[in-house]
């Protein structure tokens, strides 16, 4: 049963709150002043608190700050007068999840917190509070339906020997896809040498790729073994394979049809083992049309191509890696930062137009620069916070549909996973059986008699 506290110096509005609380089954407990709330916060927990803004003692925001000082998930609802919106709009920015306009019916305040309530409960079920990080494949995070399939290949042409491909924007994960299929495969014992193509001048690109004799150029002081050679039995991870210079690319491919090559300045040919993992963000077949990739090298390298999706058309993922990148930076600066649920919706609403890189990065700026324990959204950089008061209500409505949004997709992809097994799925979810069957009718995900579910 949910814990409320209500606070307010109104007998008459206090005792009225408290019946219509207790009528619908909630715990609750009230005080009439703010000093008075701050030591039942430091003494009990509370699920959520709902508090006037002028209150002897304490004001409402000191309240608040108590209260998240205390415990960071716990909902706070203000309530003030109508003329006083500017400062219920300066309580959400410090934390608060909204606010009540007086006068006020009984069935606005009903809604407002069963709605928190509800996101509270999957944010710290499924989100924050789980220490370990759901369906890790290897080092990679994100269990969306997009990436599972990417498991699977993964998975599968790990076993052979076959070229790869991987295909994806900038930040997606390329080279920890390489990685992992190198990781899973039978050579996962030898070398894995990855080779930039696009970092390298064209001059030494060759000597880098192929190795040279000593004295095959002014500088070629003694022999060198090239990548391939390194990589002998093992795995050769050429990134960036579309900023390869033309020229390299014929030697390339001759390398990889004959698997023999020789030296720069040498004659002896050179065979070798090497499993060909390549890599770009650039549209090859663009390329080929505008005659900067060789088609034949194409088909070569392209025996398996695996396409990484970018991190906007796989949203249910953000909040996953948010939490990943989240403890692991926190673990690495020692420190102890937590996200607001406001901060949490604006950062899953956003585009990440880098991909996973630029949310890495995000996160290690927030968790470096913080000076308090919980981030809210005016402490996230300029481009992500716009305007001030108006920005707050708009950010308010991203959060709820988007942590809706998060919340279903959660929920069909357990229940698929368990067919739909109310029981088992609720036991997952950490929710109670009743709560699950609840979710299951707001967000339309009950299945029909034909067996067929209903989205
Ligand atoms: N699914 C994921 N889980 C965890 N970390 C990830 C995931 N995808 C990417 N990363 C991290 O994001 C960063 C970028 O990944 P990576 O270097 O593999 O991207 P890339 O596709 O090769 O990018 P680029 O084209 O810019 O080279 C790395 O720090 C990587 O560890
Ligand atoms: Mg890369």
């Amino acid at each position: 049963m949910p814990k409320i506290l209500v606070v307010e110096d109104n007998p008459g509005m206090r005792k009225m709150l408290v019946q219509a609380l207790t009528e619908k089954n909630y715990d609750v407990a009230e005080v009439a002043d703010g000093l008075e709330a701050a030591n039942r916060i430091a003494a009990e927990a509370y699920d959520l608190i709902i508090t006037d803004l002028k209150l002897p003692g304490l004001d409402g925001l000191e309240v608040l700050k108590k209260a998240k000082e205390n415990n960071a998930n716990t909902i706070v609802i203000i309530i003030t007068a109508f003329g006083t919106v500017e400062n219920a709009v300066e309580a959400m920015r410090q934390g608060a999840y909204d606010y009540i306009l007086k006068p006020f019916s009984i069935k606005e305040v009903y809604l407002k917190i069963e709605k928190a309530l509800s996101q509270q409960s999957i944010i710290s079920e499924n989100i924050f509070l789980k220490e370990e990080i759901r369906s890790r494949f290897g080092r990679l995070i994100g269990s969306s339906a997009k990436m599972q399939e990417v498991y699977q290949l993964i998975e599968k042409v790990a076993k052979s020997s076959s070229p790869v491909l991987i295909l994806g924007e900038s930040g997606t994960g390329k080279e920890l896809v390489a990685r992992e299929i190198h990781e899973r495969g039978a050579r996962k014992d030898k070398s894995f040498v990855p080779v930039n193509c696009a970092a390298l001048a064209e001059g030494v690109l060759e000597s880098e790729l192929f190795g040279h004799e000593k004295g095959a150029f002014t500088g070629a002081v003694s022999q060198k073994k090239g990548r391939f050679e390194l990589a002998d039995n093992g795995t050769l991870f050429l990134d960036e394979i579309g900023d390869l210079p033309l020229n390299i690319q014929v030697k390339l491919l001759r390398a990889l049809q004959e698997q023999e090559f020789e030296r720069v300045g040498g004659t002896k040919s050179i065979k070798v083992d090497v499993r060909i993992i390549a890599a770009t963000n650039k549209d090859l077949k663009k390329a080929i049309e505008n005659g900067r990739f060789r088609e034949d090298l194409f088909y070569r390298i392209n025996v398996v191509p695996i396409s990484l999706p970018p991190l906007r058309n796989r949203r249910e993922d953000i909040s996953e890696l948010m939490a990943y990148f989240l403890q692991r930076y926190n673990k690495e600066l020692h420190k102890d930062i937590k996200l607001s649920a406001n901060t949490m919706g604006i950062l899953t609403a956003y585009n990440w137009h880098g991909n996973v890189r630029e949310l890495e990065n995000v996160i290690e700026r927030i968790v470096v620069l913080a000076d308090k324990a919980v981030v809210e959204p005016n402490d996230l950089p300029k481009e992500f916070v716009s305007g001030a008061s108006e920005a707050v209500s708009k950010q308010k409505g991203l959060l709820i549909s988007e942590i809706e949004a998060i919340e279903r997709e959660r929920i069909r992809g357990v229940l698929e996973q368990c067919n739909y097994n109310q029981t088992e799925a609720a036991s997952l979810l950490g929710l109670k059986r009743t709560s699950l069957q609840y979710k299951m009718k707001k967000y339309n995900l009950i299945k029909d008699e034909k067996g067929k579910k209903d989205v």
